[in-house]
């Protein structure tokens, strides 16, 4: 039987030495990490996670700012709240909530925050520094971030010779996943839905990723005996078993099946999910740092 990962209780562990060292920092300089969150239009889900962020940001002691427009909003309006939020030396972390309305180019909004507040780690310098190894002042994406520090508290820091299949080649997670896992020196390959042998490929991991968004799509005999698996998916499924009408929210990996083969795995809900808001944290903290000549802790 796996050991379950408790990523709720490493989330409340990164998010207690934020406050910490928010603290220590405004102590020390006078700076008081600020976060602002930009969020446009109503999607519930979205306005639930830039609830909880806002509270998390709160509770470690954060100036936390909530940008709310409307679902009518212009491309400039938006641009005009990050090009201020730029400027405006009090912010040091800036997370534009995606999805934007499709009127919007999202990808065009990313580019525009200032790479040095960009604590999503989406604008190409950061990608570019995440990359090439420049980890020292880069941002790196929240989730595979906090999936990372996740395969650490069970592997340590250096993965020399352990294999590893991150499958989902996204930007925000699969790929980001793929240069972390590869500068802790794990031998990566990186599958997709056109990958054949999918299930073979995966037998090989020692470390499984699963990030492609299909509710319980690895299953128990994917996986190597002993395997870690970190299941990045948050999916909600019908549950007719709990009432007429009700659902629950599964993994991108089966994880009755998985849990009886694989060494270590994360639940769905409380693994990888609270990791990616303490992340978040986490680089807003680094980015005062940062912002004040500091050197940042390390979590
Ligand atoms: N929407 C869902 N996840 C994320 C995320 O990590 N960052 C942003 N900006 N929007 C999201």
């Amino acid at each position: 039987m796996a050991e379950l990962i408790d990523g709720k209780a490493v989330a409340a562990d990164v998010t207690e030495k934020v406050k910490i060292a928010a603290q220590a920092l405004l102590d020390k300089t006078g700076v008081q990490t600020g976060l602002a969150v930009v969020i446009v239009g109503d999607d519930p889900a979205s306005k639930v996670y830039v609830a909880n962020k806002g509270r998390t940001a709160k509770a470690c002691g954060f100036h936390s700012v909530e940008h709310k427009l409307p679902e009518t909003a212009t491309e400039q309006e938006l641009v005009d709240v990050v090009e201020a939020l730029n400027n405006d030396p009090a912010i040091h972390g800036i997370l534009v909530q995606l999805p934007l309305p499709k009127h919007i180019d999202a990808g065009r909004i990313i580019q525009l925050i200032d790479p040095a507040k960009d604590v999503d780690g989406f604008h190409f310098i950061n990608v570019g520094k995440l990359g090439t190894g420049e980890t020292q002042t880069a941002f790196v994406p929240c989730t595979p971030a906090g999936s990372m520090l996740l395969i650490e508290r069970i592997l340590g820091k250096d993965l020399s010779g352990k294999t590893a299949v991150v499958v989902g080649r996204s930007n925000i997670v699969g790929k980001p996943m793929f240069n972390l896992l590869l500068a802790a020196n794990a031998t990566v390959t990186v599958a997709h839905s056109r990958t054949p042998n999918l299930e073979e490929l995966c037998r090989t991991a020692d470390i499984l990723v699963a990030a492609v968004g299909r509710p319980q799509m690895v299953k128990g005999n994917w996986l190597k005996p002993g395997a870690i698996l970190i299941d990045v998916g948050i999916n909600r499924i019908d549950a007719p078993e709990r009432g007429e009408g009700k659902t629950r929210l599964v993994g991108d990996a089966d994880f009755e099946s998985s849990e009886a083969v694989a060494g270590a795995i994360t639940p769905v809900p409380g693994g990888v999910g609270p990791m990616t808001i303490a992340m978040l944290m986490a680089n807003a903290v680094t980015s005062a740092y940062r912002a004040a000549g500091e050197e940042p802790p390390s979590f």
